[in-house]
Parts: structure tokens; C-alpha cells; sequence
């Protein structure tokens, strides 16, 4: 996620602002850059870490007490010096840094061209920048007030103009900002740590909200001009902790960002009756309609975003779908040809086995799309087509958001092919779009239970093994929870169909073993339950995920992780998170160090 500064005092800016920008590495970022105004504007930026902008900056040398700041993470425009913030119009008298997506950018940026605008970069944050400077009639709150309410989407926004050289303007639109109140000095960040060692006393900027800040100090108002009180908040966080928002770990902080990814994954791209626009996927209806089968690639839990993401194009688009670990496609001798799509599956896009298997089959004729949390990866750069999951940088080793928002992001895949092969009706679509929309809200209410995957977590904290269970969409869903406690708990698990266990495993199930039942696929409950019956014979102590509405769950399990009631097909994605929750929680009291379990990597770029 992109990290925003802005200053207004009488320190040299461009100090304070690359001081912040580097408080603010820990979000992740690809490029970085800063404007200071002194009489006119300098604008400094470089693709790659803070040390290369600094040499730009320690050259330079700009002189200014005011100014502003970006480190950007890619999500319009591949990591480039050009699509470094800030941006700026022609005149480069307007100057904007902005976090998150603009949704219509695409017919703003048709207007704008229209009418005689030329673009530097291909980022949406320049747009702003245009339509600022097009707006503007000597009141900069007017001009970025109107471009507020064409701009959709959901972003934070800083601006500052050479004409009104002493003032910062900003605004939140549902991405987060903070101001820190220095003595006689200002502070604008997207989050605490950016300033942290300068005040601890801070304004939060609520959704929807406007600020100036200038020599006067600062004024919050709504967008609309309507003014706000807002109480002082005071930090008593130390630097670590606010980095992780408050929480003790990135994992926990990542599993609390889901919803919110999720409306990310989703914004601009699903329409209510299920139309949908992925403006990366370029193949058109024919080659939709002439798919003859599909695989998923991936390792970890992409692969078992990848078992879902196939379990779920079998169930709605009947085509012959296949998943096969990456490190093992490559040698498999898959019989993917022409007629096929593979779908690489990658928070990183930079798994080396998977970027092998992705090519190997473009060798062999399949369109490869991949699927992606990482702009301008070797994956998206390999690809044909490329569906960004929008997840933000993801720092716990543990996968979690990236997972959800892979999952979102193969629900829209499926749409796209579906409504044109006519394997997904109009009604379906809908339902499924009404499910996804809702899906924030059920992940909402999800985290508000925290307290029962804790209870769960106590439960299973001195068990020496794990068993997960579950029947289609959620034996997916099992095996992603049972390598997530394995990976920072370092419990031994493992996750089967239900109706497996009788064939073998079933042998090790003795009193008291813990097993973790999924039980959101109603056409399967009873089969589930069946098996469930069957280790509870045996002493199994079961913990089952279901619905609020399953009356008969509490005469199965010992202990029931309730979750929002939801269609079959939205259900596994909501059942994922207590399952995270869980695993996070027995790490913690093991004592473990949750986001960098022992030997492994955030990214594995060596077969
Ligand atoms: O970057 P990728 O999605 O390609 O990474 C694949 C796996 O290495 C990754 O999902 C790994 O399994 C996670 N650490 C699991 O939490």
C-alpha cells in the first residue's frame, strides 16, 4: 500500500518528508518521491528504494518548508521513475500524491486527452493532477472539492499548488490518513509511524473528509465544506507497534485488512447484476466460448487459492478444470495445449516454479493469465492477460489477505467466461454479485468473534496433530487452514476430503484428537457430518466451522465457529478466516515469531 506525507513548518521539508517516507518502508513500495514548494514547485522521484531518491534529493538540494511525499506501490502503470509520485499537470504549478484506485480513471483520462491534455505516466494519480489544474479558479479547496466528486473510488489525496504557496490540501476517500500536530509544525501520513518520533499527538481523518493545513495549523472539514471537531488522539504505541496499526503482528493486522481488500478487489470491476470488467484480461468472447479446459498453477496457498478458483469453474462453467502445483506441472508432461487456459496463480509473481510451469505451458500453446497481487512482476510481465488482486503488500510470511483476494478475484474470472458461454445465468450472476458485495461485511462480522477462534486456538495449542475436514469447496478451504497453522504454529496438520479418512487416516484418530470440520457446502452437510460421526467414535474432540443458521451443528462438534450465514458458493471464503484466526492464535501462544516462521521465505524465487 502506498504510503503519503505532507508537511507544513519551518523545517526543511524535504527532510522531514524522506525521514517519514522511511518510516513508512515497512508498507512496501517500488518507487518513491517528494515536492517541495519554494516559490515554485521541485519534484524529485526515483523507481527503487528511498537511498536512490535520497541521491537525488542530497544533489538537488531543494529548498522549501513545505511540501509533500509518496513511496508508491504499483497498481496502474509498472514501477518506473515516470510513474513515481508526485504527479503533476503540464504547468507543473499543481502537484498531487495519492494512495488507492481511482475507478473511471480510464474515461477521465479519455476526456482529459480529448481536450488536449498530455499524460507523463500511466498511473491514475495523474489524472487528478490535470483535473485539478483545470478546475482551478484561485481556490484550491474548490478545485480539488469538484475533482473529489468526479473521481471515484475509494483514496486518499494530497495536493498543493504554486499559486497558493504556503497550503496543503487533502482528502480521505475510505483510504486511510492522520495528521500529526507538531509544535508550530504540521504533519500529513497514511499512518502513524511516519511521524510517530516527531508528536504523539495525532487527528485521525475520518472517510469523506477534507484538510487544509498551512501556517495557521490545520482546519478538517467534510468534503462538502461542512466543518468538523475532531478530539486530539494521543499514541502511546511505540514505533513497532504502530507499524502493525496497533496489532502485535502483520499477520493479525493482515487478516483485520480483508474487507477492506476485498472492496478493493472488487471496485470498478463487478457491476450488481454480475457484469463484469477486468481491464487486464484481454481475450475476447470467442476464445471464452471456445475453452475446452482450464489449469490452475501455483504453489502454497496460491495453489490452494488455485483448488478453490477450480473447484468453483467445474461446479459453474462445466469446463474440465485441473490444478497442479507448479513444481510439479513443470514435470508432469501436461497435456495443456491451445485450447486451454492456464491461470498462474501468485501473491509475488515471482515463485520460480511457478513462473516455469506459467511458461511452459505458453510453450505449449495456452493463453496463461496470471493472477497477481504484485504490478509488473516477471508473472504479469510473462502473461497474456493479468488480474491484479489488489490485495496491497502483504508482510507476514503467512498468507492471509492475498489469499481472499485471490479467491475474490477468481469468482470474477469465473463471471467473465460464464455469462459468455451462457454457463452462468443472468439470476446466478446476480447472486453471486450480490454475495460478493456483501462479503465485507460477513468478513466484518467474522473478525467481531476473534474471542471464539481464541477459545478454539486453547483447545488445540498442546495437540501434536490436527486433522481438517471438508467436502468440495471446503476441503479447499481445509487445506489452506491446515497449512496455516502448520506454518506458524508448527503443529503437525493435514487436511483431507471427509470422505477420505476411512481409507487410512482414520487409523490415527484417538480419543481426544483435535479435528477442525468445514461445513458450509449444504448439498454435502450430511456426508460431512457422517464423517464427523465417524471420529467422534473414536474420542475426536471437533471443532466445526458453520453457519449462524445450522441448528443441528452443536449436537456434532464439541465447539462450533459460528459465521454469518451465506450461499454455498460465498460461504468457503468466510470460513477461511477463522481458520487463520485459529492458526494465529496458536502461534501466539506458543510463542512463536508469527511473521517469519523458521525457514521460510516470503517469496521463494529458487526451484
Ligand atoms: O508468491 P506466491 O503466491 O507465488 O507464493 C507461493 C507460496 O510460497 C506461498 O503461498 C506460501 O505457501 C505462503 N507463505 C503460505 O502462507
Amino acid at each position: 500500500m502506498c504510503g503519503i506525507m505532507g508537511y507544513v513548518g519551518p523545517q526543511q521539508a524535504a527532510t522531514v518528508l524522506l525521514d517519514g517516507l522511511r518510516r513508512l518502508e515497512y508498507r512496501g513500495y517500488d518507487s518513491a518521491g517528494i515536492a517541495v514548494a519554494n516559490g515554485a514547485i521541485a519534484v524529485l522521484k526515483a523507481e527503487g528504494k528511498i537511498d536512490r531518491l535520497q541521491a537525488v534529493v542530497d544533489a538537488v538540494q531543494p529548498p522549501g518548508t513545505i511540501g509533500i511525499g509518496h513511496t508508491r506501490w504499483a497498481t496502474h502503470g509498472a514501477p518506473s521513475d515516470a510513474n513515481a509520485h508526485p504527479h503533476t499537470d503540464a504547468s507543473g504549478k499543481f502537484v498531487v500524491v495519492h494512495n488507492g484506485i481511482i475507478e473511471n480513471h480510464q474515461s477521465l483520462r479519455d476526456e482529459l486527452v480529448e481536450s488536449g491534455n498530455v499524460f507523463t505516466s500511466e498511473t491514475d494519480t495523474e489524472i487528478l493532477a490535470h483535473l485539478v489544474a483545470d478546475a482551478y479558479d484561485g481556490d484550491l479547496v474548490a478545485a480539488v472539492r469538484s475533482v473529489v466528486d468526479v473521481a471515484e473510488g475509494a483514496y486518499a489525496l494530497v495536493v498543493m499548488t504554486e499559486h497558493e504557496p504556503r497550503k496543503i490540501v487533502a482528502v480521505r476517500r475510505v483510504s486511510p490518513m492522520v495528521v500529526g500536530l507538531g509544535d508550530g509544525e504540521t504533519f500529513i501520513a497514511s499512518d502513524i509511524p511516519a511521524v510517530l518520533h516527531r508528536t504523539k499527538r495525532f487527528l485521525i481523518v475520518e472517510d469523506g473528509e477534507m484538510v487544509v493545513v498551512d501556517d495557521s495549523g490545520v482546519r478538517i472539514t467534510t468534503i462538502d465544506g461542512d466543518p468538523v471537531e475532531r478530539d486530539v488522539f494521543v499514541v502511546d504505541w511505540d514505533a513497532g507497534r504502530a507499524e502493525k496499526g496497533g496489532y502485535e503482528h502483520f499477520m493479525l493486522k493482515e487478516i483485520y485488512e480483508q474487507p477492506a481488500v476485498v472492496t478493493e478487489t472488487l471496485t470498478g470491476r463487478l457491476d450488481q447484476d454480475g457484469s463484469v470488467w477486468l481491464a487486464d484480461v484481454t481475450f475476447d468472447n470467442d476464445y471464452a466460448r471456445s475453452l475446452q479446459s482450464v489449469w490452475f498453477t501455483a504453489c502454497g496457498t496460491a495453489y490452494h487459492a488455485g483448488l478453490v478458483g477450480a473447484a468453483l469453474f467445474r461446479k459453474l462453467l462445466r469446463i474440465p478444470t485441473y490444478v497442479e502445483y507448479a513444481h510439479e506441472m513443470r514435470y508432469n508432461e501436461p497435456l495443456v495445449g491451445s485450447e486451454s487456459l492456464t491461470i498462474a496463480v501468485s501473491q509475488s509473481g515471482e515463485t520460480a516454479d511457478t513462473l516455469a510451469a506459467a511458461r511452459q505451458a505458453r510453450s505449449q500453446g495456452s493463453r496463461m493469465l496470471a493472477l497477481t497481487n504484485v504490478v509488473g512482476s516477471t508473472l504479469a510481465r510473462d502473461a497474456d492477460d493479468v488480474l491484479y488482486t489488489r490485495a496491497g503488500p502483504e508482510i507476514s510470511v503467512a498468507s492471509t489477505k492475498a489469499y481472499i483476494a485471490m479467491l475474490v478475484a477468481e469468482y470474477l474470472i469465473a463471471l467473465r467466461i460464464g455469462r459468455v458461454r451462457g454457463d452462468v445465468d443472468k439470476d446466478l450472476a446476480a447472486e453471486i454479485a450480490l454475495g460478493l458485495n456483501q462479503l465485507p461485511g460477513l468478513l466484518e462480522e467474522v473478525l467481531a468473534r476473534e474471542d471464539a477462534a481464541i477459545a478454539a486456538a486453547e483447545q488445540i495449542v498442546d495437540a501434536s496433530d490436527v486433522y481438517y475436514l471438508g467436502r468440495g469447496l471446503d476441503y479447499a478451504v481445509a487445506m489452506e487452514g491446515s497449512l496455516k497453522l502448520k506454518e506458524v504454529s508448527y503443529l503437525h496438520s493435514e487436511a483431507m476430503p471427509a470422505g477420505e479418512l476411512k481409507h487410512g487416516t482414520l487409523a490415527l484418530i484417538t480419543e481426544g484428537v483435535p479435528i477442525i470440520a468445514v461445513a458450509t457446502q449444504r448439498a454435502l452437510y450430511d456426508k460431512t457430518m457422517s464423517a464427523v460421526s465417524e471420529v467422534k467414535a473414536r474420542g475426536a474432540h471437533v471443532i466445526a466451522v458453520a453457519y449462524d443458521d445450522d441448528v443441528s451443528i452443536d449436537r456434532e462438534a464439541h465447539t462450533v465457529l459460528r459465521i454469518p450465514t451465506a450461499p454455498d458458493l460465498i460461504g468457503p471464503i468466510v470460513a477461511a478466516v477463522p481458520l487463520q484466526l485459529v492458526a494465529y492464535h496458536v502461534a501466539r501462544m506458543r510463542g512463536h515469531d508469527i511473521d517469519q516462521p523458521r525457514n521460510l521465505a516470503k517469496s521463494v524465487t529458487v526451484e
